[in-house]
């Protein structure tokens, strides 16, 4: 592994910093041997990561590194820098003549990190400048939500039980529910959130990802392409969400202040303007267009600082059409099924369902079934960066985003983004750290006689 940037280091400081990293984030520390291993496979050369030059001496140093580490030219470049460079350090890699676009001879690979871009057509410009240097399939774009292993359990759940994707449609499902709840703030990223906001932060990318996952046609196969076609497909069929309906359909929001004054509003973050009109939650109600989804209400809601952390995924089915059970108000209590996918924490799938109460009167107790990830699995996973980069190694991209399918996204989300900022919202803070988030979004449902479902426990 070589490391790239500005940094006055040589090979042995960047290995001493990367052990203080290991030791300090890593969940296992690593042992002397181990490090003794791993460190001496580590290199660094010093550049700006816009000075030709720099790349040039990159390149001198590879092939002495190849001929050690017996890599053969084969390279993945990893750019953990800020988004604004991406498009400046390829076209540099392309100049410096490390880029192999053929399919033949060693191989090079591009990892990066949301965010692609602020929009629409910032994505493209951004698409383009990379593949002017590296073909589409030699780009691996991260979105860490896809390396969760409960992610991709979504994907084994629908496609590896049949009972599941017979009832996967607009005549059995009533509405579906995501939720990606955070009880943290900003923490100290106050200025990069200034920029995105939760509709870039969470919605554009792991949020439509996850509705992606769980609206998707069945793929022909687990290939990278096969799956990303049908997610795509998707995202293509959202219905857009623009000026009045956008204002109308999306519920935006910010934090201030704890009840208790213990917790600063955001606005108060290091970083954050003190009349930021910055969204830190968001509630959407999205609509899939096509045969499958038709009519069928996807509730989206994120947000920071509130009350639970928890990423869930629910999925309702339509009620009974007739109640058997007892008078009107027993048969209330009768709740529709509900399937509840929790990716964190704790990981689960719940079938809430309803059983008869015991005694002598007819009447029905919502109860569910239960599988924990953890108890079942109880030695652990990876992490989803572990599979994200092993998956790039090994060439894998189906749990990467593809250029199609960020533009699709931003395709639905500049619109929404566009709104707001025609019309920004005047209530802001409208939900105190620590609770559930503004009033705005529940009603949002009370339209549709719905309600947010409480998370799981
Ligand atoms: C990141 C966002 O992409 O995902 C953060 O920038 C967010 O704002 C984080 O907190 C959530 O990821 P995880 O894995 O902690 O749920």
């Amino acid at each position: 592994m070589l490391g790239f940037g500005r940094k006055d280091w040589d090979d042995a400081a960047y290995a001493r910093q990367m052990r203080e990293a290991c030791d300090r984030f890593s969940e296992e520390p690593s042992t002397d041997s181990e490090w003794t291993s791993f460190g001496r496979r580590l290199a660094y050369v010093r550049g700006d990561f816009l000075d030709a030059q720099a790349y040039r001496s990159l390149a001198q140093r590879l092939p002495d590194l190849d001929r050690r580490w017996r890599t053969e030219g084969n390279r993945m470049f990893f750019l953990a820098t800020l988004p604004s460079l991406y498009a400046g350090i390829a076209e540099r890699l392309g100049a410096a003549g490390l880029v192999n676009r053929d399919t033949e001879g060693p191989f090079t690979r591009l990892m990066i990190e949301k965010p692609f871009g602020h929009d629409l057509t910032s994505a493209q410009t951004l698409n383009d400048a990379l593949h002017r240097v590296f073909r589409e399939e030699q780009i691996f774009r991260i979105d860490h939500y896809l390396g969760k292993e409960t992610v991709q359990n979504l994907l084994v759940l629908r496609f590896a039980n049949s009972v599941f994707e017979t009832l996967w449609n607009r005549r059995h499902i009533d509405q579906v529910q995501i939720t990606a709840s955070e009880t943290f703030g900003v923490e100290n990223r106050g200025a990069y959130y200034e920029e995105s906001g939760v509709l870039r932060d969470m919605v554009q990318n792991h949020l439509l990802q996850l509705l992606a996952l769980i609206a998707m046609e069945p793929p022909l196969s687990f290939q990278a392409d096969d799956v990303r076609d049908h997610k795509v497909e998707v995202l293509r069929a959202l219905r857009p969400l623009s000026g009045k309906d956008a204002l109308d359909n999306v519920v935006l929001g910010q934090y201030g202040p704890s009840a208790d004054g213990v917790m600063p509003g955001y606005r108060q973050e290091p970083g954050v303007a003190p009349d930021s009109v910055t969204p830190t939650y968001a509630a959407l109600r999205v609509f899939v267009d096509n045969w499958r989804w038709q009519g069928v209400p996807f509730y989206l809601r994120t947000g920071k600082r509130l009350a639970r952390g928890c990423v869930e995924v629910m999925i309702q089915f339509k009620a009974v059409p007739h109640c058997l059970f007892g008078d009107a108000q027993a048969c209330e209590r009768i709740e529709p099924n509900r399937l509840v996918i929790c990716l964190q924490p704790g990981e689960s799938i719940q079938f809430h369902f309803g059983a008869k109460t015991p005694g002598t009167v007819l009447s029905v107790d919502p109860v569910r079934m239960h599988f924990g990830f953890r108890e079942t699995h109880p030695d652990g996973t990876l992490s989803p960066y572990q599979r994200l980069v092993l998956g790039a190694l090994r060439d894998d991209a189906s749990l990467f985003a593809r250029a199609d399918g960020v533009e699709a996204a931003w395709r639905f989300v500049t619109p929404i983004l566009e709104a707001f900022e025609t019309s920004p919202p005047d209530d802001f803070p409208d939900y105190a750290a620590g609770s559930e988030g503004p009033l705005e979004a529940e009603l949002l449902l009370r339209r549709d006689r719905q309600a947010w479902r409480p998370l799981s426990d």
